[in-house]
């Protein structure tokens, strides 16, 4: 008899900056392996590939001049230069941890204000849908005590905040989000997490992977 080869979960954790986002799906990675569960960490953006090294300059450079539409697209344009890497990692049975991923798009683009909610939405429409979106929530006060707040464009109250509302419209659209409050100890919130993503690894194993459709 042929074997099926399942295929990998696409998880997608987002929140506001510092929210712990990138310790927990490291971690998440780390829990999955030591359960004989083939995982990945990916981030957006992926500083690494050509438009990757264009956004990075825009991040961590105050005076560099791009039009909201152009950064837009760039980073929309640098989730799609990772598709083939993506679909042949999960139809290979590896499992996706990404730390931010279209939503992100959406909602810091929105929280800019000018740009139409239906424009920003359709350069995602295409990409593989996430199996499941954790949601990691903090209040602005917490978030900006954390090291490194700050740093880079965006990391400011009324962006962040902005930001935090849009996240909690996004996830009510869809049924595939879960809202998880980030103030607790790094443990527990890893437990909480590791539970629903073997759930969705389970029963995600032998269906076909889903497109963003907005
Ligand atoms: P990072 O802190 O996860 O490296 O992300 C850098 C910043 O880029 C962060 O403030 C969120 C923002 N961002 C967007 O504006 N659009 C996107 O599509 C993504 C992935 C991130
Ligand atoms: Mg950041």
């Amino acid at each position: 008899m042929m074997k099926t080869v399942q295929r990998g979960a696409l998880i997608v954790i987002e929140g506001v900056d510092r929210s712990g986002k990138s310790t927990q799906c490291k971690k998440l990675v780390e829990s999955l392996i030591s359960q004989n569960i083939k995982a990945q960490l990916m981030n957006f953006p992926d500083r690494s590939n050509l438009t990757g090294k264009l956004i990075n300059e825009y991040l961590i450079n105050s005076d560099c001049k791009l039009n909201d539409r152009a950064i837009h697209l760039l980073f929309s344009a640098n989730r799609w230069e990772n598709v083939e890497k993506m679909n042949t990692l999960l139809y290979g049975g590896t499992t996706l941890v990404v730390d931010r991923y279209s939503y992100s798009g959406i909602a810091f683009s929105a929280a800019k204000g000018g740009m139409d909610m239906n424009w920003l939405k359709q350069a995602e429409n295409g990409l593989p849908k996430p199996d499941l979106v954790f949601l990691l929530t903090l209040n602005h006060e917490e978030a900006a005590k954390r090291v490194g707040f700050g740093e880079e464009r965006y990391e400011n109250e009324a962006m962040q905040k902005k930001v935090s509302n849009i996240f909690s419209q996004l996830a009510k659209e869809e049924d595939n989000w879960r809202v998880i409050e980030a103030s607790d100890s790094i443990e527990s919130l890893q437990a909480i997490l590791l539970g629903h993503t073997l759930d969705v690894i389970a029963r995600v194993a032998k269906q076909e992977l889903k497109s963003l459709h907005f």
